[in-house]
């Protein structure tokens, strides 16, 4: 018996299956970051038109995959926020479907779970005391994790996230979307000391974040940059990550520190960061905390991270009913 889930927030479709005890036994997505790629962010019209398209080839892909048939399946989950409500939509309506048609239960998973406990799939469980920082395009915070849904924000951003941060700076120095991997890829490249770009909230004991400076920061900047030159774009990319990767990798090192904890982990589409992942292993071997990060293709949005956080939700006995709505603002 396994559990079946999709993930289809904002713009992968999004299939996995997973054992009960979290064992990943197939995962696929469908992309559609070039069709985005044209109008240089997600169109929510478009993304769902396209989850409706890609949904059931995906669920068939999976069992053929995990070499099962959807009677071997114990329970179907989906991400139902947060996201944007026509795409969670499709991927819910979907799993509630193969619910009712199966005859069985069906679990509503908050996609920030799925980010927050991806860093212990692979065998890196079970879920344990920790701190969790969560990077994505849409979320950057602080959690304290006790248990399997027993979680304390400690903090997150006051304005953009991480990842909309590095989306947004790309975007103004003319790289393709998404702009986090085009800048990563630049940076490495590049003099992370060549620009002092700001670090908000570095100094004192705060665990919230600020990157709309430094947005504002690399906006004034521009006029005396000539990007065509390739080492001033790589230099403004390797600043720019600087910027943004110090202050994350402080934060966690404070967080840690305020609360006692020892393991730490990292997730969300930007923890696939090179730069951030490399200051990080230092930073923690330094401070001898245990570091856990999500293999890089588990960092970005997919569902093996949902159908791991639903199989740790239904072993607990957890279910959800056919009328939980989705809901974009869902908090963890
Ligand atoms: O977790 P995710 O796939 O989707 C959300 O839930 O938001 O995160 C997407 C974000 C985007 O902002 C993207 O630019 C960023 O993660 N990202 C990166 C890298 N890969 C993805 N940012 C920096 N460096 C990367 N290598
Ligand atoms: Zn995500």
């Amino acid at each position: 018996m396994a559990i079946l889930a999709l993930e289809s927030s904002c713009d992968e479709t999004a299939a996995a299956i997973c054992t009960p005890d979290g064992r990943l036994l197939a995962s696929r997505i469908a992309s559609q970051a070039d069709i985005h790629r044209l109008y240089g962010g997600v169109v929510p019209e478009v993304a769902s038109r396209n989850h409706i398209l890609h949904v059931r080839p995906l669920v068939a892909e999976v069992l053929a995959e995990a070499g099962m048939q959807l009677g071997d399946i114990a329970a179907f989950a989906a991400t139902s926020g947060p996201g944007l409500v026509s795409s969670l939509l499709i991927g819910t309506s979907m799993a509630k479907a193969l619910a009712v048609a199966e005859k069985k239960p069906f679990l509503a998973v908050n996609h920030m779970e799925g980010h927050l406990l991806s860093p212990f799939m692979d065998e890196n469980g079970p879920v344990s005391p920790s701190i969790a920082l969560i990077v994505s395009g849409g979320h950057t915070m602080l959690v304290q994790v006790r248990s399997v849904g027993d979680y304390r924000l400690l903090g997150r951003t006051r304005d953009d996230a991480a990842g909309e941060a590095f989306d947004k700076v790309a975007k103004m120095i003319g790289l393709p979307y998404p702009g986090g991997p085009e800048i990563d890829k630049q940076a490495r490249l590049g003099n992370p000391r060549a620009y002092a770009f700001p670090r908000s909230f570095l100094d004192g004991q705060s665990l919230e974040f600020s990157f709309s400076g430094l947005k504002t920061a690399v906006l004034y900047e521009l006029p005396k940059l000539n990007l065509e030159n390739a080492t001033v774009l790589a230099d403004v990319c390797a600043s720019v990550q600087e910027a943004i990767t110090e202050v994350l990798v402080e934060k966690l090192v404070l967080a840690a520190r305020q609360t006692g904890e020892t393991l730490v982990t990292v997730s969300g589409g930007v923890s696939c960061n090179r730069g951030l992942r490399e200051k990080l292993t230092a930073r923690c071997a330094k401070e001898g905390l245990t570091l856990l990060l999500a293999r890089p293709d588990l960092c970005t949005d997919n569902a093996g991270m949902i159908a791991f956080a639903a199989a740790q939700r239904f072993s607990l006995g957890h279910t959800s009913p056919l009328e939980a709505d989705v809901d974009p603002n869902l908090a963890l």
